[in-house]
Parts: structure tokens; sequence; C-alpha cells
């Protein structure tokens, strides 16, 4: 793995592609690697928890082997997938958060793309904990097992009357 650049820790991959493993088991198939770049976490997912995982990135620079969508996450096709993950997602971040009304949902934030306002990392949090409070969306704040400050992540699950249906679009 260190054999490609990354930003940041490239510890957040193993940790976060763990995290999935160990709580969501074989109970998901379909995982949506949201604004993930180059895919390394896709791929941890694919070849080494066997999850059918494909990135979704507008970039398309994915690695070799790698399953991907050359296009910004839309909202919509959140339900195509059993699990939406969004890893320092950037302007990605409030269509993985919408698509927490209707799928489990792991989302990272890393800088603001949330607001207008400049929000530090704890107000980030917040701000999207309180969009999940006002839509019924169960949610935890999970410090994942890599380098911080941008390695808190919100898990989430969908209001159960919403999971087979449509994203809030407002
Ligand atoms: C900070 S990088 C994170 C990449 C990877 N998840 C990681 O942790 O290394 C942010 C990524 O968001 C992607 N992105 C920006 N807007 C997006 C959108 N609307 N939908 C999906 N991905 C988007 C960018 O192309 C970029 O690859």
């Amino acid at each position: 793995m260190n054999r490609h650049r990354f930003h940041g820790d490239p510890e957040r991959f193993r940790a976060v592609a763990a995290y999935i493993a160990g709580r969501y088991g074989r109970r998901v198939r379909h995982v949506a690697d949201v604004a993930g770049g180059q895919g390394m976490l896709a791929r941890i997912l694919r070849k080494k928890y066997n999850y059918a995982a494909e990135v979704v990135d507008p970039r398309g620079w994915t690695l070799v082997g790698v399953a991907y969508r050359v296009c910004a996450f839309a909202p919509s096709a959140a339900n195509y997938y059993d699990l939406i993950v969004g890893l320092h997602p950037d302007q990605a971040t409030r269509a993985v958060a919408e698509a927490a009304l209707v799928r489990p949902t792991v989302l990272v934030p890393c800088c603001n793309f949330w607001s207008a306002e400049r929000l530090g990392q704890e107000a980030l949090l917040r701000a999207i904990e309180d969009y999940y409070d006002a839509r019924g969306v169960a949610h935890e704040r999970v410090p994942f097992a890599f380098a911080g400050p941008k390695n808190v992540g919100l898990v989430s699950e969908p209001p159960v009357s919403r999971q087979e249906g449509q994203t809030d679009e407002r």
C-alpha cells in the first residue's frame, strides 16, 4: 500500500475498512466509496473483505482493478447500495448526509463543504448531527484508528420508514 501516495494518514483506509467489516459483516454487500479518489478504501473492502465496493467520484483516476463510476454522487443513487461511505468526501459531504436518510452511512467529514459559514471540525460534526436529528436519522460518533483530527466519523442508520423511500433533496 505504501507504494501509493496519499494526502493525510494512509492508515485511514485500513481503519475504516476494518470498522465496516466488523460492524456490518455480511449484512451489506454493495458499498459506495463516495468521493473515493484513487479508491484505496474500495480496494481493501473488495480484496480483503470481499465486498462489492465501487468508487463514485468525478475525477476518475482510480487504482487499477478498482470498480468505479466517474460522476458526482447523487443521493438519488443511494438505494442502489447497501452502505454509503464518505471518507473525507469534500463537495460530496451533503450528498452523503442526504443518502443517510435512506441507507446506512459512514461519513467522516474533513473540510467544511457543508455551509458557507466557517465551521471547525466540532462545529461541522454538530451541524451534520443536527441535520440527522431533524430527520430522524440515528447516529453515533466513531473515532477511527488513524491520525486525527479528521478521524471522527458519523455512523448512521436511516429512519425505518425511509429505508426504501426517496432521499430528501431539500
Ligand atoms: C479529499 S479527496 C478524498 C479522497 C479519498 N476519499 C481519500 O480519503 O483519500 C475528495 C474527493 O472528493 C471528490 N469529489 C468532489 N466532489 C464530488 C462529488 N460531488 N461526488 C463524488 N466525489 C466528489 C474529489 O474528486 C476527490 O477525489
